[in-house]
């Protein structure tokens, strides 16, 4: 079985990813660290030296790789990676547990204050402008997220109910 997380940056896929594959006893993968270790490079310095669109390719290389997998597991994607190219198109074909982490875009400021800096889309940003980025942002990606088998309002959630939530989705 193929269990795919996705959302914005900031939205919890790892923790709730890691959380998940304890409890189905699957691998879990972190897209972000998996091409980190392949490139033998961080995300950030991904951007810095090679550019956001090296970074694209090299992204939907790598999930394509682990779809095309026979391979069972918990992945987490990067908050990018359902928006380029036809990376949603793939992930729909092979598997129908996939689950968007939705935020409201107030929550995800709060999250995403203190942990910007090594996320190169909005490392940039001071706080105060943080808001109002990830609203654009997030309308532009929404309609690529919602593409996701399930969406799980996450605002009011503990990880243990969103576990559960998402155990009992399964199929
Ligand atoms: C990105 C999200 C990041 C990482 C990269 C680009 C994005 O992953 O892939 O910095 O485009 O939203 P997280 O969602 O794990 O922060």
């Amino acid at each position: 079985m193929k269990i795919i997380l996705l959302g914005y940056m900031g939205s919890g896929k790892t923790t709730l990813g890691k959380a998940l594959a304890k409890k189905k006893n699957f691998p879990f993968i972190d897209l972000d660290n998996y091409i980190e270790e392949k490139e033998d490079a961080s995300v950030k310095e991904i951007f810095a030296t090679k550019g956001e669109i090296y970074f694209r390719k090299k992204e939907t290389f790598y999930l394509n790789e682990l779809l095309l997998s026979e391979k069972d597991f918990v992945l987490a994607l990067g908050g990018g990676t359902p928006c380029f190219g036809n990376n949603m198109d793939l992930i729909s074909k092979t598997t129908k547990n996939t689950f968007y982490l939705k935020y409201n875009p107030k929550s995800l400021t709060e999250r995403l204050s203190v942990e910007k800096n090594a996320r190169p889309l909005i490392s940039h940003l001071k706080n105060e402008d943080l808001e109002e980025f990830i609203q654009k942002h997030l309308f532009e990606r929404n309609p690529y997220y919602l593409r996701a088998n399930h969406t799980i309002s996450m605002d009011n959630l503990s990880v243990e109910e969103s576990l559960k939530k998402i155990d009992n989705l399964l199929n």
